[in-house]
């Protein structure tokens, strides 16, 4: 924590009565933001290494899916440097990482099921070393394999049902019935890639034997009790003697929940047989090829509605490819049929969610988890209503919006309570001028034969809770030392999302303290216990409350010791500007707590969290699985070449509800990147895997995540001012969750590209059929097949 914060934000609030309330809502800079920058930010691979540390390598599998008939180390064994080659024969107890099924080998036995998957490991004295032996898994000499059949495709798997897990299904009402009453009808199939999670950080573990049988893993994961539990089952000993550390990741959007695993599992496998520090650090192309993505999907749809656009009846079977194994696929499928609805009502609907079985990685979370795959197939059903009905989509959204009383029950069931879709949309179409700039564009595009705009806001409504309901649970550790200076521990992770800087502000607001007095520590299993992996953004919602219980508990002990010696009541007691005030007393904390720990007072608290009301039935698809909802808009406007397919996003526009922000800074730049994230899935992330299975776009050579010239000249970005999160039992400062919402404000772009390609074809009066990612391919493909759906009399004319 950089010293210099405190007077910066705090000087003109101090000695102010509600400094602290207002220090909890200051755009202050990120807890590591300075080392950040300088590069004395400690990422895993950055801790000094211990005398005697050896790095690990893995072999990778060269088929889709094959029998292993010979496996001949030796080879591997006498290359240079080499200390050791470990198989699953090495394990001593269970050859599993799988966090929910137990489908996940840490190293292929008999089986290889996509190509990439570990098969063994190499550890040397060097990371090059260790690699170059490594790349002996892909000669034949090595490991033999018998080939057998992949199923490489979602639609091969679907024809065979092929699933990782059992179909899921929530319906409501008759949709059979309303869809064949309804005046119009539409049906379709559309498409949405995979996305890598392409953290700048890779996956890296750094395991430490420890006295007695013990064992110390630094791992990048968001999900530190995962990888204590899964190293414990490997090695077969109880939890306690495992203990898993991360102070930072350098970005995890979700790759790092649960497929942090095999590189933790590796590394202390290696470590525990040769009792040397052991590092696993992956290659980037190797992290590309071992671990899972986001889900791509192929939907089909039907929908039927009336004049206004209004939906009757909805249909729709989101096929998701799950890869090898399940993973976190139950869960992500879960979440997609969640948020199918995104904003809107649907009177009577079917949801189907099927997890492919696919000889490919095996996918899992990213920001969305699901619910981006499950909301973009909404918006694309209804931006094509529009077309058929000539009407602006946003009229067609906003007639099926979720209303205030009515239209407010979910498909799930749950009601729409704290519903800010309106005002929220009135506010963004005001300050982006849409109106305006659709007759604008509309005029533009009479006249500009190659290049076309188009324009397109979609909203979001993003539930907030894991939908299983154990999950939504954190501890704390708050210690005040006795100079006043005060330590928190968490269950969460810092990923770069700004965590542990709102925790930091909750409990310097709790304690009265400026900033700087506070120090957020690593994630560590042997402080906090059994906690959820930092995910589903609810990490400060839950840590924070968490910590706000410690510092509460410890405040109360303070205020209840102030009353003691000062007299007044203990409620009457004040913790503001650093200083502790008690009937007409003022002292400084620093001074008021090594009295109090004279008098043997306890100065530090665990705390601890668990949502109110969420339920969830798991059978029918049905509870209450969100606390509660957060809501956000965006408008965009691109301009397409209709020669090359190129494209570019020259405005967007984007409101966001934060509830009453605890960092307004870090909250912007969640919303910012997340927008930027997810406009990168829809338009220039492609993943591509040729016939057998191999994934060709493993670097960034191939593979396109979006440049800071890919943000646009007039990026406007706000946070909407509602009341905040009004639950009965309010969020940790009214605030409300902000990692992954944005994510699906892009979906704008996608559509106002959409909308730029339909400009190119007027007479075709249908949405053009443009697939997910847009690349510029894909968007002249888009163009053909509209031109080639017009009458021969129209194409004639065509220049
Ligand atoms: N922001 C940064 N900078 N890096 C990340 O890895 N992960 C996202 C989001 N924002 C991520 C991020 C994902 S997937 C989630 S679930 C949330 O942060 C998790 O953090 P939170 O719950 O504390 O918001
Ligand atoms: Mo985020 S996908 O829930 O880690």
């Amino acid at each position: 924590m950089n010293d210099q914060a405190e007077p910066l934000v705090m000087r003109e609030e101090l000695r102010d009565e509600h400094a602290h309330e207002r220090a909890l809502g200051a755009p202050l800079p990120h807890e590591s933001a300075d080392a950040h920058v300088s590069g004395e930010a400690r990422y895993t691979d950055d801790i000094p290494e211990l005398h005697g540390t050896v790095h690990a390598a893995l072999g990778l599998a060269r088929h889709a899916h094959a029998r292993i008939v010979a496996l001949d180390l030796e080879r591997v064994r006498s290359s240079p440097g080499v200390v050791a080659v470990l198989t699953a024969a090495d394990i001593p107890g269970e050859n599993d990482c799988g966090p929910v099924v137990h489908d996940d080998p840490v190293l292929a036995s008999d089986v290889v099921q996509y190509l990439g998957q570990p098969v063994f490991a190499v550890i040397a004295t060097s990371h090059e070393l260790a690699r170059r032996a490594a790349a002996l898994a892909a000669s034949d000499d090595v490991v033999r394999y018998e080939p057998l059949e992949p199923v490489l495709s979602i639609e091969e798997a679907r024809k065979r049902q092929h699933y990782v897990l059992p179909p899921l299904r929530l319906m409501r009402g008759a949709p059979d019935t309303a869809l064949a009453a309804a005046p119009h009808r539409l049906a379709g199939t559309f498409a949405v890639g995979g996305q890598e999670q392409f953290y700048l950080e890779g996956q890296v573990a750094y395991a430490l034997p420890q006295e007695q049988t013990g064992m110390l893993v630094y791992s990048s994961t968001q999900h530190p009790s995962e990888m204590q539990q899964v190293v414990a089952h490997l090695l077969g000993w109880p939890a306690h003697r495992v203990s898993c550390e991360c102070r930072r990741m350098g970005g995890g959007f979700g790759g790092k929940e649960s497929q942090s695993a095999v590189f933790a599992c590796v590394a202390a496998l290696a470590a525990h047989k040769l009792q040397r520090p052991v590092k696993l650090r992956a290659d980037r192309d190797d992290d590309f090829m071992i671990t899972g993505k986001r889900h791509d999907a192929l939907y089909t749809y039907e929908a039927g509605y009336d004049d206004e656009g209004r939906l009757l009846g909805a249909r729709v079977e989101i096929a998701l490819r799950a890869g090898y194994s399940a993973d976190l696929s139950g869960a992500v499928a879960t979440r997609a049929v969640c948020h199918f609805d995104n904003a809107y009502y649907l009177p009577d609907v079917e949801i189907v969610a099927l997890c492919c079985k696919t000889n490919t990685q095996s996918n899992t979370a990213f920001r969305g988890f699901g619910g981006p795959q499950g909301a973009l197939v909404m918006e694309v059903m209804l931006d094509e209503i529009a077309r058929t009905l000539g009407r602006d989509p946003l009229d067609v959204r906003r007639a099926n919006y979720y209303g205030i009383g009515e239209r407010d029950v979910t498909p799930y069931g749950q009601r729409v309570e704290d519903n800010v879709l309106a005002p929220l949309t009135d506010d963004l179409l005001a300050s982006s001028r849409y109106r305006d700039r659709r007759a604008a564009i509309a005029a533009y595009n009479r006249t500009s034969p190659v290049l076309k705009r188009g324009l397109a806001l979609t909203p979001v409504k993003f539930g907030i809770s894991f939908n299983v309901p154990h999950l939504n649970q954190a501890g704390a550790l708050v210690h005040v030392y006795r100079d006043g200076s005060v330590l928190v521990n968490h269950g969460g992770t810092e990923m770069g999302q700004g965590l542990n800087t709102k925790v930091a502000q909750v409990v310097a607001g709790t304690l009265g303290l400026p900033l700087a007095r506070v120090r957020v520590s690593a994630a560590d299993t042997s402080k906090v216990a059994n906690t959820s992996a930092t995910a589903a953004s609810t990490g400060s919602d839950l840590n924070g409350k968490a910590a706000e219980d410690a510092a509460l508990t410890i405040r109360a002990r303070l205020a209840a010791f102030a009353a003691a010696q000062y007299g007044g009541a203990p409620e009457n007691v004040a913790f503001e500007d650093g200083l502790v005030q008690a009937n007409g007393k003022a002292i400084a904390f620093a001074e008021f707590v090594e009295l109090a720990y004279m008098k043997r007072v306890q100065l530090w608290s665990d705390g601890f969290y668990a949502t109110p009301k969420v339920h969830w039935d798991a059978r029918t698809l049905t509870g209450h699985p969100f606390y509660y909802f957060a809501y956000g808009a965006a408008v965009s406007e691109v301009v397409v070449d209709t020669l090359t397919g190129e494209w570019k996003l020259v405005r967007a526009d984007v409101l966001h509800d934060a509830g009453q922000s605890i960092n307004p800074a870090i909250d912007l730049g969640q919303v910012e990147g997340g927008f930027i994230q997810g406009m990168g899935w829809l338009t220039t992330e492609e993943l591509w895997w040729n016939r057998d299975g191999r994934l060709m776009t493993h670097a960034p050579s191939t593979y396109k995540i979006p440049a800071v010239s890919d943000t646009p000249e007039a990026f406007n970005v706000r946070l909407y001012r509602s009341g905040g999160n009004d639950n009965v039992e309010p969020t940790v400062f009214r605030s409300k969750a902000v990692g992954e919402p944005p994510l699906l404000l892009p979906f704008s772009v996608f559509l106002a590209i959409r909308d730029a390609v339909g400009a190119a074809v007027p007479e075709a009066r249908e949405a053009a059929p443009l697939r997910a990612p847009a690349t510029p391919e894909a968007i002249l493909d888009a163009l053909d097949a509209l031109r080639a759906r017009e009458p021969a009399a129209l194409r004639a004319l065509q220049p």
